[in-house]
């Protein structure tokens, strides 16, 4: 029986498509679900266009107590073994994180520790990055705590930051490795033995 995976987005979702891509036809590895902090979103879109399952959640901020019900029926109900955070942007509760320890994994488009926590998101990032005249960053894979960005990192990936580098042109050439990481460390532990 294959290793049942639930992604959870707030946006594109340009991540899930490419475990979407990575794992079609794996024998061992299948996305079993999308959550969605909200709708519409691209993320639904493509679910859709491949036949996964959607669920939706109630707002984190304004229903937190409905959010943490639905998100732990949504998990139990798909009886999913590993939960993949791809540019999800509520935080998820502790009693989660302890109900699936070392089984909540994210992305984050920096190097982590740094330019990692609240607020940093998105584009914001990747400005902080070249303000400060980084010369390197890249994108983390780590375990999700009840804080943000703070779980143990698993996995990293370098880029190098340009002179003339945008925050655009920067978040460009990290989504690349993104989409190879991520995946990755999906096999790495699911699958641990496979070399
Ligand atoms: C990615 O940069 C990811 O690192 C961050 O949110 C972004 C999501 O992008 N957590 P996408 O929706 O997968 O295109």
């Amino acid at each position: 029986m294959a290793f049942r995976i639930a992604v959870l987005a707030s946006g594109s979702g340009s991540n899930f498509q490419a475990l979407i891509d990575r794992f079609k036809s794996h024998p061992q590895i299948k996305i079993a679900l999308l959550i969605a902090s909200k709708q519409p979103i691209g993320a639904i879109a493509r679910a859709t266009q491949n036949g996964i399952p959607v669920q939706v959640l109630p707002s984190a901020k304004e229903s937190p107590g409905a959010y943490e019900m639905m998100l732990q029926k949504c998990l139990t109900e798909a009886r999913i073994d590993l939960v993949v955070l791809a540019g999800f942007l509520s935080l998820i509760p502790a009693v989660i994180t302890k109900n699936y320890p070392k089984r909540i994994i994210n992305i984050h488009p920096a190097l982590l520790p740094d330019f990692g926590g609240k607020g940093f998101y998105g584009l914001n990032v990747h400005k902080a990055v070249i303000a400060a005249k980084r010369k390197e960053s890249g994108c983390t894979v780590h375990f999700v705590s009840e804080e943000y960005d703070k779980g143990d990192i698993i996995a990293q990936r370098k880029v190098p930051v340009l002179a003339k580098d945008t925050p655009e042109e920067l978040a460009k050439r990290i989504l690349a490795e993104e989409h190879q990481l991520l995946g990755e460390v999906v096999e790495q532990i699911l699958l641990p033995s496979k070399p």
